[in-house]
């Protein structure tokens, strides 16, 4: 079995944060590099965001904290999850700056930073609508002095939960209650938009700005064009053609019927390679720059081209198709499988063998 690449361009990832940058008046801009940089690898994309300017990465938990502080020595990595007990020796060992979600977690940091003597930066993440992590309204306004004592509060956050909708009424409530909960906190810096967040004007950029979809070429402003540059593509070799000289039909459940004279071409890509199994019906592949139909079912090491339209020439065992690459690219075929270009991406599998190019930032 040839191996199956996917590329990522670490480049054209550094491009997308600075046009970010742009769009946010110059203003400090963070990346979202959770999920091991939504599939992408946390180490190469922190280091070649960090050469293009970059100091603040967020992650999820705890684990992907001290993986990506060993590429990124430097940087302020923020843990958007926050300490459980048990774990506040790995944060403090680690530089890495907690999201403190609940009451709980304010305790328990406020604990940490007395004992040790030392005021320990820390993020607060207010619920301004989402109801999914954060402080609600009552309990910021519980937090006096001394429940934060022993807290270095850096940082103040919020998520909205529709910024990829423009005109979604919970937009300007989030905006209004984070203006409203967060003057009453001491801290360095507000935080406040994701990617759709920040075309969403400057209204919602505060201080440090939170994007990690659109570094990686995910459309921020679904319904119009993406401002973005392409991230990712794969490239695999046609491993069979078959030339039909009868009608038949094509791959599991014979969905797909065909007419004598099409040709099919196979490629070794299928959903347990993370191409979803809902992507295939209405699906393209691109061969030497022409969109090529997927057809049948994608099963879970192969899809299936109708490749009849190309010169017998163009196409032949060891062809390179490329996916990912069509007009509309991730967000394209995440739609098809009735999903987001996110899931996607963070689904990408680890059979590919992943292939950066670009300078490695290192
Ligand atoms: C708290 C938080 N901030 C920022 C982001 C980045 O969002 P996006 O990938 O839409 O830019 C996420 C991603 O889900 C998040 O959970």
């Amino acid at each position: 079995m040839p191996e199956v690449d996917l590329f990522i361009d670490l480049d054209a990832i550094a491009a997308n944060y600075t046009r970010l940058r742009a769009e946010a008046d110059g203003r400090r801009v963070a990346a979202v590099v959770k999920a091991d940089a939504y599939g992408l690898g946390a180490g190469p994309v922190g280091r070649r965001l960090q050469a293009a300017g970059c100091a603040d990465f967020f992650v999820a938990r705890l684990a992907e904290g001290l993986a990506l502080r060993r590429h990124l020595p430097q940087a302020r990595i923020v843990v958007l999850e926050g300490p459980v007990q048990g774990e506040v020796a790995d944060f403090v060992a680690g530089s890495l700056v907690p999201a403190l979600n609940t009451p709980g977690q304010v305790t328990l940091w406020s604990e940490a930073g007395r004992g040790l003597e030392r005021p320990l930066p820390a993020a607060l993440h207010l619920d301004t609508g989402m109801c999914r992590l954060g402080l609600s309204r009552a309990e910021v306004a519980a937090l006096d002095a001394a429940r934060l004592r022993g807290i270095d509060v850096t940082l103040v956050m919020s998520h909205l939960a529709c910024a990829d909708e423009a005109d979604h009424e919970l937009n300007a409530r989030q905006l209004a209650r984070f203006t409203e909960m967060s003057g009453s906190l001491p801290a360095v810096l507000r935080s406040f938009a994701n990617s759709s967040g920040i075309f969403l004007g400057s209204d919602y950029h505060f201080d440090l700005l939170r994007p990690g979809a659109a570094l990686y070429g995910i459309n921020p402003t679904p319904g119009r064009p993406n401002p973005m540059l392409p991230v990712v593509r794969i490239q695999a070799p046609v491993l069979q053609v078959h030339r039909l000289d009868a009608p038949g039909t094509v791959g599991y459940g014979a969905v797909h019927a065909t007419c004598s004279g099409s040709r099919i071409a196979t490629v070794g890509v299928g959903y347990a390679d993370g191409y979803m199994r809902g992507a295939g019906a209405g699906g393209v592949a691109m061969i030497a720059g022409r969109e090529v139909p997927i057809v049948g079912r994608i099963s879970m090491d192969l899809m299936t081209l109708d490749v009849t339209a190309l010169d017998e020439h163009e196409v032949d065992i060891g062809t390179p198709v490329e996916l990912l690459t069509a007009p509309g690219g991730i967000d394209r075929v995440a739609e098809a499988a009735g999903t987001i270009g996110y899931e996607l991406l963070t689904r990408l599998g680890q059979r590919f063998r992943r292939v950066y190019r670009g300078s490695t930032g290192a």
